[in-house]
């Protein structure tokens, strides 16, 4: 991986064939970084979903892809940014020719009630600083059906979401460019200006659903998220705001 890596790898891509995690990767050079710095690999030994689940990655069938982004607002503005990560991939892949690409709160992409795909927000930073947050992103692209047996919750491909499937380099170059587009228009206007697009591109909007928060369930109507980010429930005792804690932080 070394010999690799020394060929492979510079400031701001890396291409990398076999690593334990894009996320980690990525982590590990915080201070050497530049905003939007990406890697990408063929296949990860240890691939991290949220909640500290595996990411299932198997070789060739997927992308895994990470941008590394200095939020110079600090660690308060990083709030509801899967949210509009979740709006930067559906669009782009909808660009890309995919339709009825869905979010679900809080970071995930669904293809006919389906995950399609996973973000990761990882975040490191000290109080009062800029935030160094490494987005990471798992797209099943052809995942074989045996590989992805263990996976719990039902899961799709995004062949399934497109006549024509977009090349693996025209995919990352597309998502990379978009996310990037995003996190900049994210940082000088914040999230306002994305809630209508989240709540159009909400998969379970006006649904019943349940939210499970440990041993606790919650059951409602999904009524979109507010300009906190905070999903809207319409429960019994009318309608509930509830913040997702899916960032994690670590120290420098
Ligand atoms: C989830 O839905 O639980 C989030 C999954 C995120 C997986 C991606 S794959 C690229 C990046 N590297 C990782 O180790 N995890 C993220």
């Amino acid at each position: 991986v070394e010999r690799i890596l020394s060929h492979t790898a510079c400031a701001d891509l890396s291409v990398i064939p076999v690593i334990d995690s894009t996320n980690q990767y990525l982590l590990d050079r915080v201070g050497q970084l530049p905003s939007g710095a990406v890697c990408v690999a063929e296949y990860q030994q240890a691939g991290r979903g949220r909640r500290g689940r595996q990411w299932l990655s198997p070789f060739g069938s997927n992308l895994y892809l990470s941008m590394y982004w200095r939020l110079e607002a600090g660690m308060a503005a990083a709030m509801g940014l899967s949210l509009v990560v979740g709006v930067a991939i559906a669009e782009a892949l909808q660009s890309l020719g995919a339709d009825g690409i869905r979010v679900k709160w809080p970071n995930d992409l669904y293809y006919q009630d389906k995950k399609l795909a996973g973000i990761l927000v990882e975040m490191t930073g000290q109080a009062g600083d800029a935030a160094h947050l490494v987005i990471g992103m798992g797209l099943n692209i052809a995942m074989p059906e045996q590989e992805g047996e263990s996976i719990e919750q039902g899961w799709t491909n995004l062949t399934q979401a497109c006549d024509t499937l977009p090349g693996r380099n025209q995919l990352a170059a597309t998502l990379i460019a978009k996310l990037a587009q995003t996190l900049t228009d994210y940082e000088e206007k914040g999230l306002d200006g994305f809630i209508e697009r989240w709540n159009r591109l909400d998969n379970f909007l006006n649904r019943p659903v349940k939210l499970l928060m440990g041993p606790r369930v919650v059951e409602g109507i999904a009524r979109g998220i507010n300009n906190q980010g905070a999903l809207l429930l319409e429960t019994e005792e009318g309608l509930v705001p509830y913040i997702g804690g899916e960032i994690s932080l670590r120290g420098c």
